[in-house]
């Protein structure tokens, strides 16, 4: 039977935004979710007039405190059923906060918030009120980053001996930021980004898809953070060497000052039996590594069970692909699988059938709150000169 479309509210996304482009694509992928009312700005005027002008009718607010009071007085159905926060890193907690407050769950970007106590406040919230709560860690909702999951944490490569998990640009190679990209200006300000530039904005994800792949954590790190363009107070190149909790070893890097790299974000696996690559650029793939055998390239769609390499495959994966395969699924797919896991959720909330998120699926409020656990602490090491700190 079909099912109402749930509303979503966004906070963010007016001006000439970024993300929450794919985002909303993402939203109405599927039918089952659509695009309702914004604050999609922070001059209350400008947010009332890009809501009237937006490309199709939703309810403009002047800000985001309006939004959350005015649709959490809406009767059951006709409120937003989430939020999704699309604003720069220093106005992520307070919207996530008051939503969670009125009971409204929150898709957030990523870095989770700019203070490691924000985070915990946060994850405290979540956990008292049992609510729904997604990090957009984007990369987590390929296909391919499931299947490398499943491969690594099913033991086909065996035992992890090193990770090297890396997200390499080249777009702040020079001073984008005196160049009025918007998206570049407040990247670069410790007070919007967090005590972390490029670490915070990408060496996240980084960490992220080494934590989701692999099952590992860190328990050491040891942190180089660089400015290699002058004037800039954060961080654009971004070094950490990861003790695993298994007692193998990770290198997480990023970097925004390499002429050349768009999204090259990646993640080698080499365990004691073989290897696992995977690449965001090349999404519909696995490549895999044996020991005096052919390499093995896993294309989404063309994973056979009991192949000479797997074994038995989890039927939801298998289930899980939505086009055959050689038609291309990218970005905005992988933020589409994000939001229609979040919306099963949302729906199970709401029924209170919700029992939580095992982090399978989508980054978790804790998983969001570990990427600013593993900033503090890379930071904390690099400016007491590269020593190792616990984790
Ligand atoms: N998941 C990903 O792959 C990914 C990719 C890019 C950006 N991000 C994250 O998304 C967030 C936004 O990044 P972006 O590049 O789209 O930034 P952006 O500068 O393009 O957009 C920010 C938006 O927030 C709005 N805004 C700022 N303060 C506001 C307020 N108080 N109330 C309402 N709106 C407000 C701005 O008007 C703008 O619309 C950041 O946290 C960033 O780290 C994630």
């Amino acid at each position: 039977m079909s099912q109402r479309p749930l509303n979503v509210g966004l906070v963010g996304g007016g001006g000439g935004a970024f993300i929450v482009n794919p985002h909303q694509k993402a939203i109405f992928f599927d039918g089952t979710r659509r695009v309702t009312a914004a604050a999609l700005h922070p001059d209350p005027e400008i947010a009332m007039k890009e809501a009237e002008n937006w490309k199709y009718p939703i309810t403009g607010y002047r800000s985001y405190d309006e939004m959350l009071d005015a649709e959490s007085k809406k009767p059951a159905g006709e409120g937003l059923d989430y939020i999704l926060i699309v604003t720069p890193n220093f106005v992520h907690f307070d919207p996530a906060k008051k939503a969670l407050e009125k009971g409204i769950p929150v898709f957030c970007e990523k870095p989770l918030t700019v203070k490691l106590e924000e985070s915990d406040e946060l994850v405290k919230i979540v956990g008292e009120k049992k609510i729904p709560f997604c990090v957009a860690h984007t990369y987590l909702g390929h296909w391919s980053s499931r299947l490398a999951r499943f491969i690594v944490q099913s033991g086909l490569i065996g035992e992890v001996r090193w990770a090297d998990a890396y997200y390499i640009q080249g777009w702040l190679s020079t001073r984008t930021e005196d160049k009025g990209v918007m998206q570049a200006e407040w990247r670069v300000d410790p007070k919007r980004a967090g005590l972390s530039g490029c670490g915070g904005d990408i060496g996240t994800h980084a960490m992220m898809q080494l934590r989701y792949v692999t099952g590992l954590e860190p328990t050491k790190v040891l942190g180089r953070l660089e400015t290699f363009v002058k004037g800039r107070q954060l961080d654009d190149h971004f070094t950490v060497y990861c003790e695993l909790n298994n007692g193998g070893k990770a290198l997480v890097r990023a970097s925004q000052i390499c002429i050349g790299h768009k999204n090259d974000l990646g993640l080698e696996v080499n365990g004691d039996k073989g290897t696992l690559v995977w690449k965001q650029e090349e999404p519909e793939k696995v490549v895999v590594h044996l020991p005096g055998q052919p390499d093995r390239v896993y294309w989404r769609g063309e994973v056979q069970p009991n192949d000479g390499f797997f074994g038995d495959i989890p039927a939801d994966l298998l289930a899980e692909p939505t086009i055959p395969s050689g038609h291309p699924e990218a970005f905005h797919d992988a933020f589409a699988r994000l939001h229609r896991c979040f919306e099963a959720d949302v729906r199970a909330y709401q029924k209170g059938e919700y029992k939580g998120a095992d982090g399978s699926k989508y980054a978790t409020v804790n998983d969001g709150r570990h990427g600013i656990y593993f900033i503090t602490k890379a930071v904390e090491s690099s400016q007491k000169g590269g020593v190792w700190v616990d984790l």
